[in-house]
């Protein structure tokens, strides 16, 4: 299995401070956020890893990630020329993984404590062509994805919705998701939203269409360190994570 970060995007719910550096590289503790991404990575045995980056940051990117070995890990870059969609970010890294090969997809902003292996395997056993989302239980899942459970048959999602007014399960779709290479044909289907672009949760409705998505669920502590609150929070909860 390989691992694809996705870092690439504009930040905008965090100027002024990202127009100076990208959201991925902010201080979480003692390290830039994407650190924590690839150690999960890391630890669940993942150590071949691509990272989507905008071309405005990814000198400080390869500056301070280098070539990963310091981390334990192999790295090689993909520059998202403009920001176009997590979905988009993703199609970039067609090319890096084999034909019919599994991977893991992480948001970079995405921090959290489970250790990604036992979902890794369990997704290994799903059927080629099928794709697994991580959830995670939240007290207002308004601003992010929200999975609508399949109720006649458990452990598939039916659809996703994006940001609803009135979630209709208390589970939020995290930045975690694991795909085989089928999902850069469904990635060259889709059409860009009505914010101009292409969305994971796009994507990921093909599958639950199809009744190919699956998903199992985070049990620690998860973020989206996506607002200035939440990055505090994540940095208070990181501090102590690496001697
Ligand atoms: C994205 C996805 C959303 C998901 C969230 C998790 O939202 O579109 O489905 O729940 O990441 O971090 P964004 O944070 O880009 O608005």
């Amino acid at each position: 299995m390989k691992g694809i970060v996705l870092a690439g995007g504009t930040g905008t719910r965090m100027y002024p401070l990202t127009r100076l550096i990208n959201k991925h590289l902010l201080p979480v503790g003692k390290y830039p956020m994407i650190v924590y991404g690839i150690d999960r990575l890391r630890k669940a045995g993942i150590t071949d890893i691509i990272i989507v980056i905008g071309k405005q940051f990814s000198g400080l990117y390869a500056g301070f990630l280098g070539s990963g070995m310091e981390f334990g890990v192999n790295i090689a870059y993909r520059i998202q020329e403009e920001a176009g969609g997590i979905a988009e970010a993703l199609g970039l890294a067609r090319g890096f993984v084999a034909d019919g090969e599994r991977f893991v997809v992480l948001l970079g902003d995405n921090l959290f404590m489970d250790d990604l292996t036992p979902f890794v395997s369990s997704y290994e056993l799903q059927p080629e062509g099928t794709a697994k989302v991580l959830l995670k239980h939240v007290n207002d899942a308004r601003r992010y994805g929200v999975p609508v459970f399949d109720e006649k048959q458990q452990g598939l999602i039916t659809t996703i919705e994006e940001k609803p007014a009135v979630p209709k399960s208390s589970y939020c779709v995290t930045g975690i998701y694991m795909y085989d290479t089928a999902v850069f044909d469904i990635i060259s289907q889709i059409r860009p939203s009505e914010r101009g672009e292409l969305e994971i949760t796009d994507v990921n409705n093909v599958y639950a269409g199809q009744g190919k998505l699956e998903y199992d669920i985070l049990q620690k502590w998860w973020i989206d360190a996506g607002t200035f609150e939440s990055l505090q929070e994540a940095g208070r909860r990181m501090k102590g994570m690496f001697p």
